[in-house]
């Protein structure tokens, strides 16, 4: 039997006019993938900053564990183990990407140190570890500007590792990457949900979708049209026409 971890009812929200989340159900179940599916503007990202307290919304409700988190502040929806990555990645492209990954964790370990050298030894263990999953522990005094393209996807993943969140939201994580770096990236996923973890993504690739997602939630002009195992969704006709009408 599943468990849902994370669920919403009824979710809206309206900018101006326009309706950008409309009455959406939908539950995220541990440890499995998620894919958030739709075409451009379909309101998946909104539905993250949502979740995240990012965003207000307008009507409904969203529950942790059978709890509302609805009005919560986004670093308190973080604190309860709900990490999210962005589309741009939101990189501090300056500093290391050792430094990347620990302002992550603990926004003010370097100005102030809670707990002591025990408290630091371990988020640097963790730091360590989140970049040694990655295959980014040989740059880890490189800064972010100098990384490639897979790597700062990779150095996203290692933020979100590295906080010890059960639940990760990932905004096309797996976007432009090269074959090679995508199905390393794939097995970081799975290995992550053989922990536990449970993963919500979006995702815009057909294949890729296919190969990360046991489920896919299909948007399209802020409502959920359908949720189901990925060879049920990709093959209904009117959702890939869908789809295709408006993909990028
Ligand atoms: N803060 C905002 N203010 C006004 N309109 C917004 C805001 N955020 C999103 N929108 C609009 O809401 C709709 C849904 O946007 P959203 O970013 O959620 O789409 P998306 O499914 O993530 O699309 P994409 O695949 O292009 O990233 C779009 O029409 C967008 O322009
Ligand atoms: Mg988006």
């Amino acid at each position: 039997m599943s468990n849902v971890l994370l669920s919403m009812r009824g979710v809206s929200i309206s900018f101006g006019g326009l309706a950008a989340v409309q009455s959406v159900d939908m539950d995220l179940q541990e440890g499995i993938v998620t894919a958030l599916a739709g075409p451009n503007g379909a309101g998946k990202t909104t539905l993250f900053n949502l979740i995240t307290g990012n965003l207000p919304a307008s009507s409904g409700q969203i529950s942790l564990r059978g709890k509302s988190i609805l009005g919560l502040r986004p670093h308190q929806i973080a604190g309860m183990g709900i990490a999210r990555s962005f589309q741009d990645l939101r990189l501090f492209t300056h500093m290391t990407v050792r430094d990347n990954v620990l302002v992550a964790i603990e926004p003010s370990s370097w100005l102030w140190q809670p707990g002591g050298r025990a408290a630091q030894r371990e988020r640097m263990r963790r730091v360590d570890e989140a970049l040694e999953q990655t295959g980014l522990a040989g740059m880890a005094d490189s800064r972010a500007i100098d990384l490639s393209y897979a790597e700062t996807k990779f150095l996203s993943l290692a933020r979100i590792i590295a906080t010890g969140s059960r639940i990760w939201l990932l905004d096309e994580p797996a976007s432009g990457l090269d074959v090679n770096s995508r199905t390393r990236f794939i097995s970081l996923l799975r290995d992550a949900t053989r922990r536990g973890v449970t993963i919500c993504l979006i995702e815009h690739n057909l294949d890729v979708m296919t190969e990360i997602a046991d489920r896919i939630a299909f948007l399209d002009r802020g409502r959920k049209l359908a949720e189901d195992v990925p060879e049920k969704v990709l093959r209904d006709p009117e959702l890939i026409s869908i789809y295709f009408g408006k993909s990028r």
